[in-house]
């Protein structure tokens, strides 16, 4: 039997997400019509004798209980929301919870990052770890060697595929090989996070003990049970034949920003066109609107035959779109009101937002820059005829001149 273990963070975690993790957990904000979530959930119902899907989190319980109960009644598998009572950093919060983990002998435990947008190609890792015979396998990409440097670095052996270097977000570059956070483990990697807590507090004993450590002031030291899956467990067990690569030639990114989550909608989009072609819409839909690429438009949402939507364009419930409007490379939360010929092109319009008639929400299109895209924060109202560029528009203001590249608090 297999589990999967999903990382959720925190809410001190998501702050690059601001101003879209104000409303809701980053987790669970819409790409491609589904909570961020809802991609790796989904690829672990591929996974041969699956038991149970666990999210490990420091959300109050209350954001996650709905999602999951109807998740776990949707794909027929139980998924479990469980709190950590503090962070106790990504290998610490799976410790955190070995016992029930444990519970249903699990030959393996896959562990991914909730924040990553990729494939998952999940029985194939299984299938390769198998063959391996490590005690983990990790998901890695090759990426432009400038990007590296916000990721882990690696080196593996080309034949073996034996990790035979790590080191987390180097300063100096090592290798444009990287670490995509999905991993398979076998319950051995309890052991490890055991050692590392165990090593952590014998050092703080000894230091207690030492009248010189008495008399220099208090050195930064990580709690004993806050362990890091990365620098405390990847780099010391590297060229130990414990652990080993498995390279991903399709698509993967990290969803840390934003303008990263517009991009990653697109990406999830274009899957669906070959995965679940039918939850996307089509031109000749019941919604009558001309409709250009990857399209996902919620059943509620109403959208007037003479609007224009897409490519990458993603519509939550109850969003109206008036007659005219030209929607491109946007996600449009739930109860947003886009008028008459009003234009939203690569911008999140956050919920009960509204954009006035012959108005334009417009951004450049640079997933990575902080002001490439345009955002709307929860309840905005964009008057008549006002223009906003690569600008952020916090929760609640009203627009009735036009902007560009600015910030509104
Ligand atoms: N439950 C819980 N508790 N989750 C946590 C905690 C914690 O204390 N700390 C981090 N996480 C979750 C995050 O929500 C995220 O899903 C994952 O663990 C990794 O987060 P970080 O430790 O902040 O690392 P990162 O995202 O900057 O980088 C990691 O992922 C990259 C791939 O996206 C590293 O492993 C990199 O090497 C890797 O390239």
């Amino acid at each position: 039997r297999v589990v999967a273990v999903i990382m959720v963070g925190g809410p001190t975690k998501g702050t690059r997400f601001r101003p879209l993790s104000l409303n809701i957990p980053k987790p669970l904000f819409p790409l491609a019509g589904q909570p961020m979530v809802h991609h790796p959930i989904s690829a672990c119902k591929r996974i041969p004798n699956l038991a149970q899907i666990y999210l490990i989190g420091f959300y109050e319980e209350r954001e996650f209980a709905l999602y999951v109960s109807s998740i776990s009644n949707e794909l027929k598998v139980p998924v479990r929301y469980l709190k950590e009572d503090k962070p106790h950093g990504s290998a610490g919060g799976l410790y955190n919870f070995r016992d029930l983990i444990m519970e249903d002998s699990p030959s393996h435990i896959f562990l991914l990052n909730c924040d990553v947008c990729c494939s998952f190609p999940l029985p194939e890792m299984l299938e390769a770890h198998r063959g391996y015979g490590g005690m983990g396998t990790l998901l890695v990409i090759k990426v432009y060697a400038e990007l590296a440097s916000q990721f882990g670095e690696l080196i593996a052996d080309p034949s073996t595929k034996e990790l035979l270097h790590y080191t987390e977000k180097p300063e100096t570059f090592v290798s444009d090989l990287i670490n995509c956070g999905v991993y398979i483990f076998t319950p051995d990697i309890f052991g490890a996070i055991r050692n590392v807590s165990t090593q952590r507090k014998d050092r703080a004993n000894l230091k207690r003990v030492s009248s010189f450590e008495a008399l220099q002031p208090a050195t930064r030291t990580l709690p004993t049970d806050f362990v890091r899956l990365d620098q405390d467990i990847l780099s010391p067990l590297a060229g130990k034949r414990q652990l080993y690569t498995y390279e991903t030639m399709d698509f993967w990114e990290q969803i840390k920003t934003p303008g990263m989550s517009l991009k990653c909608s697109g990406l999830y989009l274009a899957q669906f066109r070959f995965t679940s072609p039918h939850v996307l819409a089509s031109g000749d839909g019941t919604k009558g609107a001309t409709i250009i690429g990857d399209v996902y438009i919620h059943p509620s949402a109403k959208v007037h035959p003479t609007a224009k939507i897409g490519p990458n364009v993603s519509i939550s419930a109850n969003a109206r779109i008036g007659a005219g409007a030209r929607l491109m490379n946007c996600i449009i939360l739930d109860d947003v009101e886009i008028k008459e010929n009003a234009v939203a092109t690569h911008s999140i319009i956050g919920w009960k937002s509204s954009i006035g008639k012959w108005s334009r929400a417009q951004g450049g299109g640079d997933y990575n820059a902080k002001l490439g895209i345009t955002i709307l924060g929860e309840a905005v109202t964009v008057e008549d005829e006002v223009v906003v560029i690569n600008s952020i528009v916090l929760p609640n203001k009203t627009m009735n001149v036009s902007v560009q590249d600015e910030i509104i608090l």
